[in-house]
C-alpha cells in the first residue's frame, strides 16, 4: 500500500528512520517556503550526499545537534521586509558550518548580515545570462557564461560587509556572492531546476569544494543497513504489508522480505477497480520474487455495492476509502500475532503531513491517499521508506533485484478506474475501460515510450456521441485519453505523442472496444486541470 496518509508527529518514531545509523554527513536545507525545497533535496542526493528538509525557523542548537555538513536556505514567496516573512535563526550563520542561499535564502542572509534587499526594476522570471567573475570552489570547471533560471521581485542591492560579487546579470549585480574569509555563499538564481545549466554541478561543488563532503550516501548501504535494522527491530514479531502492485508497496516488501522472510504476511484487497487482469500479475510478480504469505481478498461486490448509486467523485472516494480500511481490518485481525503494519510512505509524505522531526508545517495535500489506514488498527507502523524520494524508491528496487517493468510502472490512483469512470460506477463501464486502457498502455509500449511518458490511462465520459459504422448510425460512448509527462505529478504537462501513435490507438479502441465510437486525447496542463479527471 502507497500511502501518504498523514502520520501523527506524537506517535513513536516507526521503524524505519535509518537516517541516523546510516548518515554521518548529510546537509539540512532550511524550507522558506518554497515550492522547490524537495528539488533542493533531491538534487543534494543525486551528489550522492543525504539531505533533509527542516522548518525555517530551526534553532541553532538544534541545527548543531544535527551535525550538517552543510546547509542550504531555500527559497521562498516572500520578501524580507514583509511583515511575518520568514525568517532564520540568526546564530546559524555564526556556526561556521557552510552555507549556501538560494534566491530569498540569499536575500535574508545579505539582509540578516547588513546587506540590503530591494525591489528589482522588474521582475525578473526565466532564462538569463550569468556571467561568472571568480572561477573558484563553486564556480570551478564553469565556462564564463551560463544560463540560469531567474524567479524573483528582490534583489540584494548592498552587500554585507565581507561579501563579494562572483557572478552578475545585466539587472542583477550580485547574482552570485560569497564570504570573503567564510564559507557563505548565495545565489540569486535557482540551480535545483533544469533549466539552469550546470545547476548539478554547481551543487556538487557547494557539497564538495565548500562543504568538503565525501559521498556516502548510497542505496545499496542504505539497503544493507535498512534490512540490518529491520531485522534486529522486528525480531520474530510478525508483519502485515498491504501490497497494491506498485512500486512502494513491493519495494517496501522486498525489504521486509529480505529482513524478516517469513515473518511477512501480504494483504492484496481486489476492489473491482484494477487493471485488467491485474490481481493475477500481482501474484505473479509476488509468487515470482517473494516466498511469503499472501492473503488475496477479492472484493469487488462489496466495493461496487457500495459505490452503487453515486456519482459525486468526492462520496466515491470517501465510500471506496471506507470499504478499503473495513476489508484491511477484518483480513489483518485474522493474521495471528501480527504486531507491525508495514506502510511505504516516502519522503514527499513526511515532508507534506508535517510528521518530519524538525520538518516543516504540514501543506495542504493534494488529495489523500486512500489506501491510508486509520491508526485505530493497533499495529505498529513500520515504514522503510521515509526516508527516500520516489526516484530513489525505484533505484532500490532495482537493487533489491525486482524487474525494470514493476519498478518503473506508472502510478495508479487509490480509488482506481472508480476515478476514470465519470458519473456512476458499473460493472459495464468498467469493463469498457479495462479493454481501452490495455490498447493505450499496449501501443505506448510498442513505440517505446512508455519509461519517458509519466502516466498514461483512459477516461470513460458521461457523453454520447454520433458516429457512423458500416452503414448505420452508432450513437455511443466517448472516451478522452490522458498522457502525462511530470517529475513530480504535482505538475504535469500533456505528453506530445507522435501522432500516428495517438491514431493507432484511437482507431484500436474504436475498433475492439464495444461501446465506443469518439477518442478524444486530453491536452491540459496540470495546473489548471488535474491529472486524474474526478
Ligand atoms: P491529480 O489527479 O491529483 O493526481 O493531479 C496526481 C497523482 O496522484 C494520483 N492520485 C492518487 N493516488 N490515491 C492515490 O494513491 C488517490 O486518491 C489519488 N488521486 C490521484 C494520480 O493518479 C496522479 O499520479
Amino acid at each position: 500500500m502507497n500511502s501518504s496518509q498523514s502520520h501523527d508527529a506524537k506517535r513513536p518514531e516507526p521503524i524505519g528512520h535509518s537516517a541516523d545509523a546510516l548518515q554521518n554527513e548529510r546537509v539540512l536545507v532550511l524550507d522558506f517556503g518554497s515550492q522547490f525545497a524537495q528539488l533542493i533535496a533531491r538534487r543534494v542526493r543525486d551528489q550522492n550526499v543525504y539531505c533533509e528538509i527542516v522548518r525555517h525557523d530551526i534553532s541553532a542548537q538544534t541545527v548543531l545537534a544535527r551535525k550538517p555538513s552543510a546547509i542550504i536556505f531555500s527559497g521562498g514567496p516572500s520578501s524580507v521586509y514583509d511583515q511575518g516573512a520568514p525568517v532564520c535563526d540568526r546564530r546559524i550563520f555564526d556556526l561556521g558550518i557552510p552555507l549556501l542561499g538560494i534566491c530569498y535564502g540569499m536575500q535574508l542572509t545579505a539582509h540578516s548580515l547588513g546587506g540590503a534587499v530591494q525591489p528589482c526594476p522588474a521582475r525578473e522570471y526565466g532564462r538569463a545570462g550569468l556571467s561568472i567573475s571568480n572561477m573558484e570552489k563553486l564556480f570551478a570547471g564553469f565556462p564564463s557564461q551560463i544560463d540560469v533560471w531567474m524567479s524573483h521581485g528582490d534583489q540584494v542591492q548592498r552587500l554585507p560587509e565581507g561579501f563579494e560579487s562572483i557572478a552578475s546579470t545585466t539587472t542583477c549585480p550580485y547574482a552570485a556572492i560569497k564570504h570573503q574569509t567564510k564559507p557563505i555563499y548565495g545565489i540569486q538564481f535557482h540551480p535545483e531546476v533544469s533549466h539552469t545549466a550546470l545547476g548539478g554541478t554547481l551543487i556538487h561543488n557547494f557539497l564538495y569544494n565548500v562543504a568538503g563532503c565525501q559521498g556516502r550516501w548510497h542505496l545499496s548501504n542504505f539497503a544493507e543497513q535498512t534490512i540490518s535494522q529491520l531485522r534486529e527491530k522486528i525480531g520474530s514479531e510478525r508483519v502485515i504489508c498491504g501490497l497494491s502492485g506498485g512500486v512502494d508497496s513491493s519495494v517496501t516488501a522486498a525489504l521486509l522480505y529480505k529482513a524478516i522472510g517469513p515473518q511477512l504476511t501480504c494483504i492484496l484487497i481486489d476492489n473491482g477497480l484494477l487493471r485488467k487482469d491485474e490481481q493475477a500479475a500481482v501474484i505473479r510478480e509476488f509468487t515470482d520474487h517473494f516466498r511469503a504469505d499472501l492473503r488475496v481478498v477479492d472484493a469487488s461486490e462489496r466495493f461496487l455495492s457500495a459505490l452503487s448509486g453515486i456519482r459525486d467523485p468526492q462520496e466515491k472516494r470517501l465510500r471506496i476509502g471506507h470499504a478499503f480500511i473495513d476489508c484491511f481490518k477484518e483480513e489483518a485481525h485474522k493474521i495471528n500475532g501480527a504486531r507491525y503494519l508495514a506502510q511505504g510512505t516516502l519522503y514527499p509524505d513526511v515532508i507534506e503531513s508535517g510528521a518530519a522531526p524538525d520538518g516543516p508545517a504540514a501543506t495542504i495535500k493534494l488529495h489523500h491517499n486512500v489506501g491510508g489506514l486509520p491508526e485505530q488498527l493497533g499495529f505498529d507502523l513500520v515504514e522503510p521508506l521515509r526516508d527516500l524520494f520516489k526516484d530513489e524508491v525505484r533505484k532500490l528496487g532495482i537493487e533489491l533485484g525486482l524487474p525494470e517493468h514493476l519498478v518503473w510502472r506508472h502510478p495508479f490512483p487509490g480509488p482506481g478506474l472508480a476515478v476514470r469512470c465519470l458519473g456512476e460506477v458499473t460493472e459495464a463501464k468498467l469493463d469498457v475501460l479495462r479493454e481501452a486502457d490495455e490498447i493505450l498502455i499496449a501501443e505506448i509500449k510498442n513505440a517505446n515510450l512508455y519509461r519517458e511518458t509519466s502516466q498514461a490511462f483512459v477516461v470513460l465520459l458521461e457523453s454520447q456521441s454520433v458516429g457512423v459504422m458500416g452503414d448505420s448510425r452508432t450513437y455511443e460512448n466517448a472516451v478522452a485519453v490522458r498522457c502525462v509527462n511530470t517529475d513530480d505529478f504535482m505538475t504535469a504537462d500533456w505528453s506530445r505523442l507522435p501522432y500516428d501513435l495517438l491514431a493507432r490507438v484511437s482507431t484500436r479502441i474504436i475498433n475492439e472496444v464495444r461501446g465506443v465510437n469518439r477518442v478524444c486525447y486530453d491536452i491540459s496542463s496540470k495546473p489548471p486541470a488535474t491529472i486524474e479527471w474526478e
